[in-house]
């Protein structure tokens, strides 16, 4: 015994010591599994998308929006993730499916608000139903279903993230025939093409400035444009004018390109986005004959992203509306 004895003895406390530092850890960590689990039903994973996504998707300038301008750029496969996550539990979405908590939601966009057949609701809700579900209802309801309708039997504390809720929106349109169509900026009229597009185009296109995707804009470019257009300083003209600072550079009169005479009577005027944008949409409609033979990019947000890319490419960048 003696000196041994102790030391044998004080290496037993250690290690008992250790052993139920490490117990209480891992009792710890089981308690905090208990309690705050992974995957939260009634909080989705709201708090981490919104740190992941930060500034451009909150767009918090803008006020009280409406989501269809976040529709353009949804991604209705990522919509269905967080639905299978989120709302599997409760609905089915396919044509016929059963009710169970909740209704079927196959169809549900455009159709009759709160009446699938065969499901009882809420009285909460019966009250609140009014015509079908547009775009804008269906955002205001899956942002908070209980300030919607209180006391409704969804008990769900709603999709915070706008991003989200539009991607959700996107993937509940696809469930359908004939998907809901997405409505536009007011319709340009066929009679001044140019004119009304840019009426038309200016406000639609500037709140999509705030989420432009300039990495996005440059995968397009790459993909639709370079076949004709450098855009790199001092690069040489191709098929078409090089595009390096053309934000703000007067239109049509890159220096050594020959533009076609369709292009003559819009030259000289500084470009700005809006004017781009319209050009952008239907080059033809802008400029009737003109030699630039590309289609249009009919997607706001997509032209928004390209123009923001165009942006980039100059020695001093212009600020985006
Ligand atoms: C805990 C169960 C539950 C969860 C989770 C849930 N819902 Fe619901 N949902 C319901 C119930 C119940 C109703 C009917 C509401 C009532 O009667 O008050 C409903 C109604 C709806 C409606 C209206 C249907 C109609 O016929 O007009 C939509 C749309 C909807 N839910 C979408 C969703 C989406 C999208 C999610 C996931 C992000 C979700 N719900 C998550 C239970 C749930
Ligand atoms: C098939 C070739 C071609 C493609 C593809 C093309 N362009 Fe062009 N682009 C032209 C030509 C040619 C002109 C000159 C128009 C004229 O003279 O009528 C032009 C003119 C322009 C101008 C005006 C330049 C200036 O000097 O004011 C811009 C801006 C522009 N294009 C952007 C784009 C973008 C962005 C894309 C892709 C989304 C694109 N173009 C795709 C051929 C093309």
């Amino acid at each position: 015994m003696g000196k041994s004895g102790k030391d044998s003895l004080l290496g037993n406390k250690i290690a008992a010591g250790v052993l139920t530092a490490g117990l209480i850890l891992w009792a710890a960590n089981r308690v905090a599994h208990i309690f705050i689990p992974e995957e939260a039903p009634e909080k989705p994973a709201i708090q981490l998308t919104g740190l992941t996504q930060a500034a451009p998707v909150a767009a918090p300038s803008s006020g009280p929006e409406s989501i269809i301008p976040l529709l353009a750029s949804a991604d209705a496969a990522k919509g269905q993730a967080f639905v299978q996550q989120q709302c599997a539990a409760c609905h089915t979405f396919t044509q016929g499916g059963a009710n169970g908590v909740g209704p079927n939601l196959y169809g549900v966009l455009g159709g009759p608000m709160f009446a699938h057949a065969g499901f009882t609701y809420s009285d909460a809700v019966k009250a609140k139903a009014k015509g079908n579900w547009d775009y804008d209802s269906m955002d205001s309801w899956l942002t908070s279903p209980s300030s919607f309708a209180s006391g409704t039997g969804m008990s769900y504390a709603g999709i915070h993230n706008p991003q989200t809720r539009a991607d959700v929106i996107a993937y509940l349109r696809s469930l359908a025939a004939s998907p809901l169509p997405i409505p536009t900026a007011p319709p340009a009229s066929a009679a001044a093409p140019a004119q009304a597009a840019a009426q038309a185009a200016a406000p639609g296109i500037d709140t999509l400035f705030v989420s432009a995707d300039i990495a996005k804009g440059q995968a397009v470019f790459q993909q639709q444009c370079s076949v004709c257009h450098n855009i790199t300083k001092g690069g040489h003209n191709g098929v078409g004018p090089d595009l390096y600072g053309i934000v703000g550079a007067k239109a049509f009169s890159a220096p050594g390109f020959t533009y076609s005479s369709a292009v003559q009577a819009k030259a000289g005027q500084p470009w700005t986005p809006d004017s781009l944008s319209d050009w952008l949409k239907a080059p033809n409609s802008y400029a009737s004959g003109t030699a630039m033979s590309f289609a249009g990019i009919k997607n706001d947000q997509i032209r928004a992203d390209v123009i923001a890319y165009l942006n980039h490419n100059a020695d001093s960048p212009a600020k985006l509306p």
